[in-house]
């Protein structure tokens, strides 16, 4: 799209207000401290944390495993389907007023389940908060599964089993956590049936693991979507593959920066994936623990790697079209970017 200059100072503006879907959304990283507290209370769970300020000034990571330690503490205080709801419904509120439109929100039910939660109450929880979201705030929603990658190949079929009979409340499956030493093959199974099983399939590559993941990941998981892939940088073949592809890349540029993947925001490797043709995406990863939901990540990212109006047009149009909404809905989200681009001729 041909684009008028826009002035510096509000370009700020353009990236929040402009429409956009969130696709790399872990629901259990929009638990903000408050929220910990507030169900730790109500659900009687003890918290190694004297504080929501001790609790926050843990929040000081080295890597991902640091983080996730924490994380999957934080996750312990989730215990009954409204807990789900709660998480879910405050992070719609605040992706609303980001002006997304569309967001699809990675689960792990496994963090819950192997604490006796049952799998329902996961999944309706959740499910009730992506419909009230729809009615109410306009944000169509959709959940994907992820399996946790550190656990064994066992696990993640039994989880599979557990969630078919609310099949309908998920589009997809994705996984997640630890990678290094968990590469995409301890997954081709399970990632097969999910295939037959019509489920869509994304998985996280190349955050802090090698380009070698990326391509098994897509070669070997069948995967449609790539969570991160910054790492592929360091090969030049697969920037190529990407590219000539076009397989989407969900990139969280503050989670990268908060897990020491880059020293600096200006070290980031965005720019030069969309100046490979790649199609990128901003998203926030867990905002809760990383500083920021998905309009801080547009608006600091764009503020150090110095991008422009028309990069931002290319961010939000990537995000609808690495979006599993239907082809009609899709075509329609586009529209609406389109004439909010167009507004600002006039
Ligand atoms: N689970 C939650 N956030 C994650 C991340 N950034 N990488 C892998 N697994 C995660
Ligand atoms: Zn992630």
């Amino acid at each position: 799209m041909n684009l008028p200059p826009i002035d510096l100072r509000s370009l700020p503006q353009v990236l929040r207000a402009m429409p956009k879907a969130e696709l790399h959304i872990h629901i259990e990283g929009s638990l903000e401290p408050e929220m910990i507290f507030a169900l730790a209370r109500r659900n009687k769970v003890n918290l190694p944390y004297s504080s929501v300020e001790a609790l926050r000034q843990a929040y000081a990571f080295t890597d991902l495993q640091s983080f996730l330690d924490i994380y999957y503490a934080g996750a312990s205080v989730l215990l009954k389907e409204q807990d789900f709801y709660d998480m879910a419904w405050a992070y719609f509120e605040k992706a609303a007023r980001d002006s997304v439109i569309h967001a699809e929100l990675f689960f792990d039910p496994q963090t819950h389940t192997s604490r006796g939660v049952e799998m329902g109450t996961v999944i309706q929880g959740l499910a009730r908060a992506c419909r009230d979201a729809r009615s109410q705030l306009g944000l169509s929603a959709s959940l994907i599964l992820c399996f946790l990658r550190h656990l064994s190949e066992d696990e993640a079929f039994a989880t599979l089993e557990q969630a078919l009979p609310w099949r309908e409340h998920f589009i997809g499956v994705g996984l997640d956590s630890s990678e290094v030493g968990h590469p995409p093959e301890k997954f081709a199974r399970i990632f097969k049936r999910c295939g037959d099983l019509g489920l869509r399939r994304v998985a996280h590559a190349g955050e802090e693991g090698p380009p070698a993941y990326i391509h098994a990941a897509l070669d070997l998981l069948g995967a449609e979507r790539i969570d991160h892939g910054v790492q592929a940088t360091r090969d030049r073949a697969l920037m190529q593959r990407l590219a000539d592809r076009r397989v989407p890349l969900t990139v969280c540029p503050l989670s990268n920066i908060k897990l020491c993947v880059y020293p600096h925001l200006e070290q980031h490797s965005l720019g030069q994936l969309l100046d490979a043709g790649i199609v990128a995406t901003i998203n926030s990863d867990d905002p809760a623990y990383f500083g920021g939901y998905i309009n801080d990540n547009f608006v600091q990212t764009f503020g150090a790697l110095k991008l422009q109006a028309s990069q931002a047009y290319t961010l939000a149009r990537n995000s609808f079209e690495a979006s599993f909404i239907e082809t009609s809905v899709r075509s329609n989200l586009i529209a609406r970017l389109d004439q909010f681009f167009e507004e600002l001729r006039n």
